[in-house]
This record gives C-alpha cells, structure tokens and sequence, in this order.
C-alpha cells in the first residue's frame, strides 16, 4: 500500500473518478483514493465510488449557512481523510482563496481543452462551434481563477470532418481517462518543479509523446 493519499471531488458522472479508482486498483500508480467528496446527493459518481469500495461523502452547498462554512466542511472531510493531493473531477463549482490557501499547491483539475482556449462549461462544444482542428485537455493546479491555474500536463486531440461535439467530447475522455492517473501519480509523488508558473514534470507520462 502506498502512503499517498488522495481526495476526488465530484459533481456528476464520475468517469475519472472511477479511472482513477481503478488504476489505483490495478496497481498501475502509487497512490490510494482515500475519499470522494460530491456536492451533489444524486450524483451518480458518489455510488460509482462506493461500489468501488471508496467512501463517497456527500456535501451540500445548500446544508450550510454560506461558501465559506460549505468549503470549510468539505475541508474538513479532506483533513480526516488526510489526504496529500485533491482531484477535481467533474467538480461544477469554483473554489475560494481560503479553500485554495488551505491546500497549497495541492489541488489539481482536469479540463477538457487546450487551455488557455476555451475555459468554462462545454468546453468540447465551444471548440466544436469555433471550428477549431485541435482540441485536447489539460491538467492543472487549481487557482481561485476559472480554468487558470499553472498548466501541468496537456495532450492534444483531433477534431475530424463530419464529427459532432459529441464524438470530439468522447475522443478526449479517452484520453483523459488514460492521463489523469498517471499525472496525478507524479505530481502526489511530488515529481515535478516549479518554475515561475511553469510546472515541469520530471517524469515522462507513459503513452505521451512516445517516440519524441
Ligand atoms: C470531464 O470532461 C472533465 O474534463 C470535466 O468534467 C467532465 C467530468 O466527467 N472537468 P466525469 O464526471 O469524470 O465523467
């Protein structure tokens, strides 16, 4: 058992979580999920995680007084849980400063874009609608910004003729489903430096590039 620990967030379906969940599982990374936190009762990512034999705690916005006592209890799920790395995955809201300041450098999210393009909800479909021929995704540390944190990992994916935004968002969750772990793997490992904003990995993401 590794003694990496890590905490997924979640507000809907739950495929990388359970990616996630499963490379962990089968061995293929270093750390364990120790919790999946959603903020959303019938999400159906919280009873994917338990038949996964992952705690999935649910924890309402509206069962709290405001943002701050909502992300303090979120928080404070995470502290029990003690967890080194949280994973947004699928996670619909912006976090706070003081959430973010709690867990420095800790929080890391998936998107799928190339950011800085296309930032936001229906990503895959903005791309789509812009005509662009290149989409992919990117995994970020988290900032208090929408989208905007230091980039650690991106991979690109092509938009075909005649595809719809349906088969673009479908071809990049392949991918995602395949790199989050592993990203994920490094950065709890604490595999990469920081320079300035740039994140430099310090291990090859296998299946990357290869061949480069
Ligand atoms: C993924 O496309 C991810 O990139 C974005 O939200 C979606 C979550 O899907 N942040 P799922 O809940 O992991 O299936």
């Amino acid at each position: 058992m590794s003694n990496k620990r890590i905490g997924i967030l979640v507000s809907g379906r739950g495929s990388n979580m359970e990616a996630i969940v499963r490379a962990s599982k089968q061995g293929l990374v270093d750390y364990d999920v120790a919790v999946c936190i959603s903020d959303k009762a019938s999400a159906p990512a919280v009873q994917k995680a338990r038949d996964l034999g992952v705690p999935g705690v649910v924890v309402r916005k509206r069962d709290y007084p405001d943002r701050g006592a909502f992300e303090q209890a979120m928080g404070d799920v995470l502290g029990e849980y003690d967890v080194d790395l949280v994973v947004l995955a699928g996670f619909m809201r912006l976090l706070s400063g003081v959430f973010v300041r709690r867990f420095p450098g800790r929080i890391v999210n998936i998107h799928p874009s190339l950011l800085p393009a296309f930032p936001g909800l229906n990503a895959q479909s903005q791309a789509w609608e812009h005509g662009v021929k290149v989409s992919g995704l990117t995994i970020h540390f988290v900032d208090e910004g929408l989208d905007s944190g230091p980039i650690i990992f991106q991979y690109p994916v092509p938009v075909w003729p005649g595809d719809t935004a349906d088969d673009l968002a479908a071809r990049i969750l392949v991918y995602e489903h395949r790199f989050y772990p592993l990203v994920i793997d490094a950065v709890v490992a604490g595999d990469f430096e920081m320079q300035g904003r740039r994140v430099m990995l310090k291990r090859r993401i296998k299946g990357a590039f290869e061949g480069d």
